[in-house]
């Protein structure tokens, strides 16, 4: 499952692609053909085991017509055109990606939606321009996906990026209860899989932060502790 070879440095669906992504994610982000097979609403629903819309709705909700939002990265399915959609054209919606197979497949969704723009940027170096300043950013099942140091990057430079009144939603995995089964279910995932997963069990999202105390943090957990949502704003 994973590409170290030469030739992937001419291959313009991997030029500039992290090489975690690479090592770890090729099959599920990066190939464009294998994107192409998993860029479905079921798979995001079976991977979540169920719980996408809930999950989704924890974002949806924070959403109100004629925001200015950004989302740190793509996911699988219909979840960019339902939040570009709620945004509405009197508002804007951003959302960035670092591989060029999600880019593309995002921007095959907003197309048309003038009020929505798809960065290619990692999302802990995108330049945020002067007059972008977001009501919303969130970060979709992201976290558990990146290296420790990208983890840190990431929420940093979200935090660094919310203003006063505007606030950041996380939605990742958590550390699920001991009585529920996927517990252990998932310790194998995360062994095969999902090398950098299980610090979500082990630290709040805050621990990321250079400047927690700055911040209110309200956290909420579902289906047994499996995930979470948790509201960043900046203390009143
Ligand atoms: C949001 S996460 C996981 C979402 C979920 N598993 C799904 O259903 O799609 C997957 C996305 O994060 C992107 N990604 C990974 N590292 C990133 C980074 N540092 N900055 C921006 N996007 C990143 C991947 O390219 C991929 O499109």
């Amino acid at each position: 499952m994973t590409k170290n070879h030469p030739s992937l440095a001419l291959d313009p669906y991997y030029e500039g692609v992290p090489q975690y992504m690479i090592d770890v994610y090729d099959w599920a982000y990066v190939d464009p053909d294998w994107a192409r097979v998993l860029d479905h609403n079921w798979v995001v629903r079976v991977l979540l085991f169920l719980n996408d819309r809930r999950l989704m709705r924890a974002y949806l909700d924070e959403i109100e017509e004629g925001m200015r939002v950004w989302q740190v990265a793509h996911v699988y399915g219909d979840l960019v055109t339902r939040a570009a959609r709620k945004v509405g054209p009197r508002g804007a919606f951003h959302l960035t990606d670092v591989t060029p197979v999600q880019v593309e497949h995002a921007a095959r969704k907003l197309a048309g939606m003038s009020w929505t723009r798809v960065i290619r940027s990692d999302a802990a170096g995108f330049a945020v321009e002067e007059q972008d300043s977001y009501d919303l950013i969130c970060s979709f099942l992201l976290l558990h996906e990146v290296p420790e140091e990208k983890k840190h990057e990431i929420v940093n430079h979200v935090l660094t990026k919310l203003t006063r009144g505007s606030k950041a939603v996380f939605v990742d995995y958590h550390n699920p209860s001991r009585w529920q089964p996927i517990r252990y279910l998932l310790k194998v995932v995360n062994r095969l899989l999902e090398p950098f997963a299980e610090t979500m069990w082990e630290n709040e999202i805050r621990y990321y932060a250079r400047d927690a105390d700055r911040f209110s943090w309200r956290k909420e957990t579902l289906f047994g502790g499996v995930y979470q949502c948790v509201v960043v704003e900046h203390k009143s």
